[in-house]
């Protein structure tokens, strides 16, 4: 069984195809799209091993010549060096400007290997594989592609869409579980701003969710891609409404990054941040809903997810935060929730961090 959701993007609309299985279905939806025959496999060192044989297999059998390019796993790869590895390897093997590069992998690959599709030739077609549930429900879809660098994260990088993203849910079984949980945040943030029934869904579904029931994960993946169609539809390269998708992302980098990258996920840092961010809506006037931020932290409790930020210097945790992206002089522009499944933008003075970050005792 497959879900489909469509991009809304004019001429660059794609499809999101949401597979309950593995990779069955790819070969016909890539011959679809009337690309060449040969193709570059973009993996890394954790997901290769376990699925880029499938994939090669299946793509084989519907008549593409693949060549297969293996980059280093994990966050601390996500540089400039991995991204020149990546160019140099299709560079060599003669890429040219209508040869597609799949990535096949997580959020760090899909952004390394895409960044690589939108620089390497001024830009080749590109195709996601994500394989991880954050990856599905955010990284993979709307075009953001990139690296980090020294002085942030994702700091260095292009929008560059895809022209399919095909998420096969068979492969979150091959998932860490802790892995598989902390991409139940993103989920989360996107029912909290965008859908109040899915937000109901998962509540009554948190067990079967936690657990990686794929029944009741393909159905919630699909809304949360839908979600996030929309907000793409409406604002490609976040001029203003598209940094919706970033609540719960202000505290929560500053947490993820003071503490050392990789010590606290991405999707359990946004879970915190949601919590702490929705707490702060409510004391400013800003959600209407005083009762959310409890019902937020029974369901991230009952989910597998963090309640309780680390206790870091704050000094470390402002240092982190200098360089937002959203930083805009004295205040910092941080979605959040109105009520379930509703959000603004609200301005949140910079001076208000000092109350949100407690210092350690
Ligand atoms: N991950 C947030 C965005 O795609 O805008």
């Amino acid at each position: 069984m497959s879900i489909e959701v469509v991009v809304p993007l004019g001429e660059r609309s794609y499809p999101v195809v949401v597979a309950s299985g593995g990779y069955a279905h790819l070969g016909r939806r890539l011959s679809a799209l009337g690309l060449p025959r040969r193709l570059f496999l973009v993996t890394e060192t954790n997901v290769g091993p376990l699925w880029a044989s499938a994939v090669r297999e299946v793509l084989t059998a519907a008549g593409f010549d693949i060549i297969v390019v293996t980059l280093p796993a994990g966050e601390v790869s996500k540089t400039t060096e991995t991204w020149t590895r990546c160019v140099d390897a299709l560079l060599d093997a003669g890429i040219d400007r209508r040869t597609p590069v799949v990535a096949l992998g997580g959020g760090v690959l899909g952004d390394v290997a895409g960044f690589a599709a939108a620089t390497v030739l001024r830009g080749v077609p590109f195709v996601q594989l994500p394989t991880t549930l954050l990856a599905m429900v955010d990284a993979s879809v709307g075009g953001k592609t990139g690296v980090n660098h020294p002085s942030g994260k994702n700091l260095v990088g292009a929008f560059h869409q895809p022209v399919l993203v095909y998420a096969a849910l068979g492969t979150l079984a091959t998932l860490p579980a802790a892995e598989r949980i902390a991409g139940l945040g993103e989920v989360v943030k996107t029912a909290l701003i965008g859908d109040r029934d899915l937000l109901a869904r998962i509540e009554e579904q948190a067990e079967a969710l936690r657990e990686g029931d794929v029944s009741a994960l393909a159905p919630v993946i699909a809304r949360c891609v839908e979600i996030k169609a929309a907000v793409v539809g409406r604002d490609e390269r976040e001029s203003g409404w598209r940094a919706v998708l970033n609540a719960g992302h202000t505290l929560g980098h500053a947490w993820e990054a003071a503490s050392g990258f990789g010590v606290l996920r991405h999707g359990e840092a946004v879970a915190l941040g949601l919590l702490a961010e929705t707490r702060w809506a409510v004391r400013r006037g800003y959600c209407q809903d005083p009762e959310l931020p409890r019902r937020l932290a029974e369901l991230l409790h009952r989910l597998g997810l963090p309640t309780e930020p680390p206790t870091l210097p704050r000094d470390r945790l402002l240092g982190a935060m200098r360089v937002d992206k959203k930083a805009r002089g004295d205040i910092l522009l941080v979605p959040v929730a109105v009520r379930a499944g509703q959000a603004v933008l609200a301005e949140l003075p910079v001076q208000d961090l000092i109350e949100l970050l407690p210092e350690p005792r």
